[in-house]
């Protein structure tokens, strides 16, 4: 039986096994490394039933329930909005979601403009995109969300990567880790509790404080998770992009020319730069059938994003960017889980790569696109560095 997560292929991309397993076996066992195993699905029309049917429950925390890891898992924990169900999952999800509307998220838009402009104008000739950019953005940007200006972002990081380990890290370092990250959002909210100012970490105060609808655990414990989601798929996206935008070049010269493809493009590279496959895993609480097969309660299946949004039947020639593409891509997810921040996410995405286009019509790569450094033993495949000059030599 294959082990997933498999190993990706060059570059990053998905590795083969999908588009093998989708011809031979749709919708196939594979070997978690828990040591459980799960369905995996393939295609895209199997994907999008899982996601959006609530027959497949997140909550793993069922005596029996299989497992992605053996040890701690950060998406898996108890009482963590994307590990929850109707009706506690509805309730959670209604008091975080009014920060997240088109509305609210495009009165955002002025302001990480400016963020984008005096960050990118700051930067030196030659800078790492990863490190300078890609990712202090998009925590810039969480904590005016939230209405935390004061967030240590290098330890943020550190814990952030170490949680997204596979292999990389033991159990007890993940573990300790998240214990660490846990502990400094505790002290945060202390610290904002009589001052909270007027963000989504007030809203999810009050709430806790003034309705008892927050238990101090789910407070500390959501506010992470929007910490964590905020920044780490947001930076690796955009730092996957780069590099394909860049490596031929033509892809960034196409956006300087013609910004206005740069919304169309942003879908295009969500589908084909996510950073990995789901590391989430769902548990069918009755049998049901998708369009390949059945899943018999209590079996686990992972709706495989890759699998989905690289299903040739879905997407001609998926590997390729073709902004206006008929169907909606899984980047985002589908269903209850839906992202809470894919507004904010897109929003980010397409003002950073405008101000990009506008301010750096001259980017390249530093080194050649090959001899970029992969992440490995990690939930997120991204390249570890992307050295640019600001013009190309
Ligand atoms: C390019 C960036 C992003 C990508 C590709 C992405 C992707 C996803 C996906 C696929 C899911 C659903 C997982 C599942 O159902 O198995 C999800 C859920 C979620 N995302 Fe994002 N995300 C991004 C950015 C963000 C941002 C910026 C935020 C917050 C500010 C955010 C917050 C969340 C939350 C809170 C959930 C859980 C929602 C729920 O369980 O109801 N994400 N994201």
């Amino acid at each position: 039986m294959d082990h997933y997560p498999f190993p990706p292929g060059p570059r990053g991309a998905p590795a083969q096994e999908y588009a093998l397993r989708r011809a031979r076996d749709r919708l196939g066992l594979v070997r978690l490394p828990s040591g459980d195993t799960a369905y995996l699905t393939t295609t895209y029309d199997d994907a999008a039933v899982v996601l959006s049917d609530p027959r497949f429950s997140r909550d793993l925390s069922r005596p029996g329930s299989p497992r992605m890891f053996a040890g701690f898992t950060i998406g898996d924990a108890p009482g963590s909005l994307i590990s929850m169900d109707p009706p506690d999952h509805t309730r959670m999800r209604r008091l975080l979601s009014g920060v997240f509307t088109p509305r609210q998220v495009n009165a955002w838009r002025p302001r990480l403009r400016a963020m984008a402009t005096a960050l990118i104008d700051s930067l030196p000739a030659e800078f790492d995109f990863a490190h300078d950019l890609a990712f202090p953005l998009p925590v810039q940007i969480i904590c005016g969300v939230m209405g935390v200006p004061d967030i240590d972002t290098a330890k943020v990081r550190g814990w952030s990567d170490a949680m997204m380990s596979t292999s990389r890290l033991s159990e007890e370092e993940k573990l300790a880790a998240a214990m660490e990250f846990y502990a400094y959002i505790a002290e945060l909210i202390a610290a904002h509790r009589d001052d909270p100012g007027d963000g989504l970490l007030a809203t999810m105060i009050g709430a806790r404080d003034g309705e008892d609808r927050l238990s101090e655990e789910d407070l500390v414990r959501n506010t992470l998770g929007l910490f964590l989601a905020g920044h780490e798929t947001t930076g690796s996206v955009l730092s996957r992009s780069i590099v394909r935008l860049l490596d031929p070049r033509s892809g960034y010269e196409e956006l300087v020319a013609r910004p206005e493809l740069i919304a169309g493009t942003v879908e295009e590279l969500l589908r084909v730069e996510q950073p990995g496959d789901s590391p989430l895993l769902r548990v069918a609480t009755e049998d049901v059938e998708l369009p390949s097969g059945v899943v018999r309660k209590g079996e686990g299946v992972i709706a495989s994003f890759a699998g989905g949004n690289f299903d040739p039947s879905v997407f001609a020639e998926p590997q390729e960017v073709r902004p206006g593409r008929e169907a909606a891509h899984l980047a985002f997810g589908r269903g209850a889980h839906y992202c809470l921040g894919a507004n904010l996410a897109r929003m980010e995405l397409q003002e950073i790569l405008g101000v990009l286009v506008e301010r750096l019509p001259g980017l390249a790569l530093a080194v050649p696109g090959e001899k970029l450094a992969w992440t490995e033993g990690s939930i997120i495949i991204r390249p570890v560095e992307v050295p640019v000059l600001k013009e190309v030599p």
